[in-house]
């Protein structure tokens, strides 16, 4: 299965990309970076760290380094100040590629047959919106997108009211365009990725899997918990948000499916009901999900 992922590494990208490089059924032709939970340049370091973790030679093209038509976006913080939650990773294997994430993905959506490269969305939006925008005729040829985004009937979190969702809130234009384009499109929200969690148990079980990207994985959700310390629900466990995407493109029989009524709410990125039929991820297997997770990291 050929995909491109997007991301903007992220604790939980991290852990995403990992897994979707270690897995022999998912052929990652490329990471895309995009600003999101910390500026491009170091999302964009943090991928080609991330690549050297798992071993598998990966080009890495950086994106978008602002929502479109804004300003960079403050930093949220969630993920630490390096991105990684101050987690170890080796050096880069190379320099990022110099071609940018938008005509990568054009160029490689254009030279492979129609329909047979995912687009795995791990960030905000902007990257693939640029792509609508500028390269339609190569948007037209991606086989599905599966993107994780959005709060259907669950709180968001993101402002006081927490109605919108990191991705979508950071890049709500992007957001809209892309969700409103009609493509074919899996959108996995907050009120599937929070059923999805770690906690001290499975950190243990990584551990005695024992290859670096599980060790690393291990390390990572153990730095995502002290990010959140003091926060009683989630003290005992952290919702494994990004991993979704790559688990669905795996093992689709472990989601549920719904289709729903919806669009991205100007300004806020919130979903809120509206005209446009999504295809969303409301349930999971939580165990399968987390069986499937370790043996991957295995690989
Ligand atoms: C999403 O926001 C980011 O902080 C995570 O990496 C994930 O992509 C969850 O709302
Ligand atoms: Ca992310």
């Amino acid at each position: 299965m050929p995909a491109i992922i997007d991301t903007d590494p992220g604790i939980d990208d991290a852990i995403a990309i990992l897994h979707a490089l270690r897995v022999p059924d998912l052929d990652i032709l490329a990471l895309t970076t995009v600003a999101g939970n910390i500026g491009l340049s170091v999302t964009t370091g943090n991928a080609g760290r991330i690549v050297a973790c798992a071993g598998v030679p990966t080009p890495v093209h950086a994106g978008a380094a602002a929502p479109l038509g804004r300003e960079p976006r403050p930093e949220t913080g969630v993920h630490g100040t390096d991105g990684l939650g101050g987690v170890t990773f080796p050096a880069p294997l190379a320099e990022p590629a110099s071609r940018d994430a938008v005509a990568y993905m054009a160029e490689a959506l254009m030279a492979a047959e129609p329909k047979t490269i995912d687009l795995l969305c791990l960030a905000p939006l902007t990257n693939v919106a640029l792509l609508l925008r500028h390269h339609p005729e190569a948007a037209a040829r991606i086989r599905r997108i599966i993107a994780m985004g959005g709060a259907v009937d669950e709180p968001g979190n993101m402002g006081a009211d927490k109605r919108a969702e990191f991705n979508l809130a950071h890049d709500p234009e992007a957001a809209a365009e892309v969700l409103h384009a009609g493509l074919d499109l899996v959108l996995i929200p907050l009120d599937a990725t929070r059923q999805f969690r770690a906690n001290a148990d499975f950190i243990a079980r990584l551990r005695t899997v024992g290859t670096a990207p599980s060790v690393a994985c291990a390390d990572l959700i153990e730095a995502y918990f002290a990010q959140t310390e003091g926060q009683t629900q989630i003290r005992e466990s952290r919702p494994l948000h990004d991993p979704c995407v790559p688990l669905y493109a795996l093992r689709p029989d472990l989601f549920r499916l719904e289709t729903r009524s919806l669009q991205v709410e100007p300004e806020s990125g919130a979903l809120v009901p509206g005209p446009y039929q999504m295809q969303v991820a409301m349930g999971v297997d939580a165990d399968g999900l987390r069986d499937a997770l370790a043996e991957g990291l295995a690989c």
